[in-house]
C-alpha cells in the first residue's frame, strides 16, 4: 500500500519538534512516498484544508538540516480538541473525506498528552468505518510528562537551557553584597521535570539555586518564606526556581493570587499560566523588604535552539524516523516511545505503544526524587536528566546569527 502521508504539529512548540517532522519526511521519502503533506496549523488548519505538500519546501539535505535547527513549528501549531467520535461524528467525516481526497494512508501527529487524544479518537474512528489509514503519534512536550516513554524529545533542550541559564543568573545574582532574592518562573503546567532540571547546574563551578518548587508539591506561602530567610542568613542572594504550575492547598495556582483576571483558556480547558514569579516577588518584597527579581523565562526556554541538546536533536529525529518505519509497516493507533537502554554511555532505541495508555495521562516527577521539604530535587532526578542535556550541535550561522527555515 504505498499511499500520501500527512503530518501536523499540535501544542506549544519546542526547540526540536522540526526535527521529528523532519524524521518523518525524510524516512517517508526514502521509504518511496511521493506525497507528504503538512496540515498548517494541525487538525484544526486540516478542518478547513490548509496544508501543503512539504516536497514544495524540503528540497534537499540542507533544508533538512535547517529544519533540525530551527525552533517553534515549521507548520504552524494549534490547540484543538476533537469532539468524543459519538458526540460530533461529521467532524470525523469531513476530515476523513480530506485525507480520502489526497489519499492519505499514513497520518503522523507530533504533540505532547493532549495531542495524543487526536490520534486516539482518529485510530477509533478508522477502526470504526474499516479504513485503512494508519495513525502514528509522535511525542514531544517541553514538560516531558508523557507517560510509559522514558522522556519526550523537547525535554533535554529546554532543561539545558534552564540549566545554563540558571547558571548565568547564579553568576550575575551574586555580584552585590546586599540581600536580594531572584526567582525564576519555569514552564511545565503540571509536572516539574523542567523546573527540576535547574539543579543540573550544581557542579564544582556553581553551587546551583537555593531552593526549586514543583508542581507536584502543594505550595505554602509561609514556608517559603521561612526558608528564604533561612537561605539568606547562610548566602545574602538567595536564588529560587518556581514552575509556573505550583498551587497553594486551596487548589489555585499561584499565578492567579493577582488582580489580572483575564487569562486565556485553551480548548483543553487550561489556563495561562504566568507571573508566578512576580506574585511570589512582591510576597518576598513585602514581608522581607529585600531587593527582587522576578525573571520569567517563558518563550525563551522552548525556542532557545541555539542551546539545543544534540541528544535531544537525534532522538527527535529519530522519533520521526520511528513513526514513518511503523506506519509502513502496518502499525496504526500508536505512539512512538524512547526506551532508556544504558547509563554510562548513555543509549536509547526507539519503541511504540498503543496510545490509549498515553492520551491524556500526565508522568510526575516522583515523590521519592524530591526532598522532604519538598524544596529541592535528589540525585535520582540529576541522574535521570543528565543525559538529556548531552551534547552541542553547531548551527549554521550567517551574518552572525543562526540561520532558520522560515515556518510556513
Ligand atoms: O506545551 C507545553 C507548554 O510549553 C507548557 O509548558 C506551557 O504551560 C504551555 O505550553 C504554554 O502554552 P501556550 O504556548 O499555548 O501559551
Amino acid at each position: 500500500m504505498l499511499k500520501n502521508a500527512i503530518v501536523g504539529q499540535s501544542g506549544g512548540p519546542t526547540s526540536v519538534i522540526n526535527a521529528s517532522l523532519a524524521g518523518v519526511f525524510k524516512t517517508a521519502r526514502d521509504l518511496g512516498l511521493t506525497h507528504i503533506y503538512g496540515m498548517r496549523n494541525g487538525i484544526e488548519g486540516l478542518l478547513s484544508e490548509r496544508y501543503v505538500d512539504l516536497g514544495d519546501y524540503i528540497k534537499n539535505d540542507v533544508d533538512i538540516e535547517l529544519l533540525k535547527g530551527t525552533p517553534s513549528a515549521f507548520l504552524g501549531s494549534c490547540r484543538y480538541k476533537l469532539p468524543h467520535l459519538d458526540k460530533d461524528e461529521d467532524i470525523y467525516k469531513k476530515l476523513f473525506g480530506i485525507l480520502e481526497k489526497l489519499d492519505i494512508g499514513y497520518f503522523f501527529y507530533i504533540g505532547g498528552n493532549d495531542s495524543m487524544d487526536t490520534i486516539a479518537q482518529l485510530a477509533l474512528y478508522a477502526e470504526r468505518i474499516n479504513s485503512e489509514i494508519r495513525f502514528i503519534g509522535v511525542p514531544k512536550t517541553i514538560d516531558n510528562d508523557l507517560v510509559i516513554t522514558d522522556h519526550t524529545p523537547g525535554f533535554g533542550s529546554a532543561a539545558k537551557y534552564v540549566a545554563t541559564s540558571i547558571k548565568e543568573i547564579i553568576r550575575d545574582g551574586r555580584v552585590y553584597d546586599n540581600n536580594a532574592v531572584s526567582i525564576i518562573e519555569i514552564m511545565g503546567r503540571d509536572a516539574g521535570w523542567l523546573t527540576g532540571s535547574a539543579a543540573l547546574s550544581t557542579g564544582p563551578d556553581c553551587s546551583g539555586p537555593d531552593l526549586i518548587y514543583l508542581p507536584e508539591i502543594v505550595f505554602d506561602v509561609d514556608s517559603f518564606i521561612s526558608r528564604v530567610e533561612e537561605v539568606q542568613r547562610a548566602r545574602r542572594s538567595v536564588i529560587v526556581c518556581v514552575s509556573e504550575g505550583i498551587r497553594t492547598s486551596d487548589g489555585n495556582y499561584v499565578c492567579e493570587y493577582t488582580h489580572d483576571a483575564s487569562r486565556t483558556i485553551d480548548a483543553f480547558g487550561h489556563k495561562q499560566l504566568t507571573g508566578t514569579a512576580r506574585v511570589l516577588g512582591d510576597v518576598v518584597k513585602e514581608r522581607l523588604g529585600c531587593k527582587v527579581r522576578a525573571i520569567e523565562f517563558s518563550l525563551l526556554q522552548r525556542c532557545a535552539a541555539h542551546m539545543q541538546s544534540e541528544t535531544d536533536v537525534k532522538e527527535a529525529f529519530h522519533v520521526g524516523v520511528a513513526a514513518a518505519r511503523a506506519a509502513m509497516d502496518g502499525e496504526t493507533g500508536k505512539v512512538i516511545i524512547i526506551k532508556r537502554e544504558g547509563e554510562e554511555p548513555y543509549q536509547s532505541t526507539m519503541g511504540s505503544c498503543d496510545v490509549h495508555l498515553i492520551a491524556n495521562y500526565k508522568k510526575d516527577v516522583p515523590r521519592e526524587w524530591i526532598n522532604e521539604a519538598g524544596d529541592y530535587v535528589l540525585e535520582e532526578f540529576i541522574s535521570y536528566a543528565r543525559p538529556l542535556i548531552s551534547g552541542e550541535t553547531t548551527p549554521v550561522v550567517v551574518n552572525g546569527l543562526p540561520r532558520h527555515i522560515e515556518n510556513i
